[in-house]
């Protein structure tokens, strides 16, 4: 880097517009930080003829020539999905070059082996803008907190679902009414499936969950349940119970496993994750020694992701202009993903909120009780409402296992009684 860092970038749409523009408005400014001044060099687009506007001078449609280019000191990947990404990564990490990327569903997926190529080659992968956009949490995860013991991460991840549930909850519409109302502006795709299904947050969880633990987790290893299920029905009884509706990523360790779950979840209206509210974001972090620390903000948008990415870029002219080497035990030290294994959900401690259509006549709260009792699992509270010849029966559990909730759901649907299983939601943020 001659007269300044130069990075390639891959992908100008949303957030490659906001890192060109974060990288000339702030360009005194990044140059002191860094130590360096930073130069835009070759930008890999698909459509040339859209893009030609853009006052950018190298601008081409082989994504492969970007991360060969000689001159190139850091390729920033924007282009999301798993591939071409991983190739061109992998490329780019292989020379040496160093790679900031926002590709959650890359780095959920391929993290540990891009981490270890990295390792390999001394290369920099840094990807603060893959989780929770603005808001920086792989840094402090990695970084801050290295010297503490995590024990829990909790994570609201996904604003979409997050506004979703805040509006369902504040004005009492239903679900499609409140996806309409998030399409239109503009939080969720035509097709919401990656976001009300849970797909993009166990993604993230993924990868909070293996830097939280040193661990090797994949979005495939993350037990996934999505929103589309809950009810303005469950969001009323929860209100009433003093509760709030989220959906909840969560990664935890237990008994030398990490366990990782997205689902909806009833937080208490006193934590602070209750207060996030609309399309924002939340990671709630309990470490042994800092105790319980919050960190909140914009989880997408161009400018917030822009400014994870070129805080990101800082991060590796410092470690260049430092001559960053390890010794080379380090590095095969470094390039072992560690072998935590993953917990089965089944394992979980949880607490439940469990809501059954019953018939109203006598026996059948014992008998539900029973079901309970069964497995162990101990019921903290009970409401009913009799609605003619049919009741409402809620019951909130104490901490149990997972598979024993499970075990006695299974139960419940076998009862004459019980003519349905409305609603599972967990309960977290509290005695679990
Ligand atoms: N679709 C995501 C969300 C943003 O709603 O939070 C990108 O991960």
């Amino acid at each position: 880097m001659p007269d300044g860092l130069v990075v390639g970038l891959l992908g100008h749409g949303t957030v490659g517009a906001g890192v060109v523009r974060l990288l000339r408005e702030h360009a005194d400014q990044i140059a002191v930080r860094a130590g360096v001044p930073m130069r835009l060099g070759p930008v890999a687009v698909r459509d040339l003829a859209r893009h030609s506007g853009a006052g950018l001078p190298r601008l081409t449609d082989d994504p492969r020539a970007v991360v060969a280019a000689e001159d190139v000191d850091v390729v920033v990947e924007v282009m999301g999905g798993v591939d071409p990404a991983r190739a061109l990564v992998t490329s780019a990490l292989q020379r040496g070059c160093s790679v900031v990327t926002a590709n959650k569903a890359l780095i959920a997926r391929h993290g540990a082996q891009l981490r270890a190529l990295a390792a390999a080659s001394g290369a920099r992968l840094e990807y603060e803008a893959a989780v929770a956009g603005g808001v920086p949490i792989i840094k402090p995860l990695r970084e801050s907190l290295a010297g503490d013991r995590v024990r829990r991460v909790l994570g609201i991840l996904n604003g979409t679902t997050n506004y979703i549930l805040t509006r369902m909850s504040e004005d009492a519409g239903s679900f499609a009414d409140a996806l309409a109302d998030a399409q239109r502006l503009g939080y969720a795709e035509a097709d919401p499936s990656a976001d009300v299904e849970g797909h993009d947050a166990a993604q993230k969880a993924a990868i909070l969950a293996s830097l939280a633990f040193d661990a090797t987790v994949t979005d495939a290893d993350v037990y996934r349940e999505g929103i589309t299920g809950v009810t303005t029905t469950d969001i009323a009884h929860a209100a009433r119970m003093g509760y709030v509706v989220k959906l909840l990523a969560i990664a935890e360790q237990a008994d030398g496993r990490v366990g990782a779950r997205v689902h909806p979840a009833l937080v208490p209206a006193s934590h602070p994750l209750a207060a996030v509210r609309d399309a924002y974001n939340a990671v709630f972090v309990e470490g042994e020694a800092a105790g319980s620390l919050m960190f909140y903000g914009r989880g997408a948008g161009a400018m917030p992701t822009a400014s994870a990415v070129v805080g990101d870029l800082v991060t590796v002219a410092r470690a260049l202009l430092a001559g960053e080497a390890p010794p080379k035990t380090l590095l095969r030290a470094r390039a072992e993903p560690a072998q935590v294994p993953v917990a089965d959900v089944a394992t979980a401690v949880v607490q439940a909120y469990v809501l059954l259509d019953v018939a109203d006549e006598p026996g059948v709260l014992a008998a539900v009780a029973g079901a309970f009792g069964e497995r162990s699992v101990s019921i903290r509270s009970v409401w009913q409402e009799g609605r003619g010849e049919t009741a409402q029966l809620l019951l909130i559990t104490h901490a149990t296992l997972e598979g024993d909730l499970r075990a006695t759901l299974d139960r419940l649907r076998t009862l004459p009684t019980v003519r349905d299983v409305a609603s599972v939601l967990r309960v977290e943020g509290g005695e679990a």
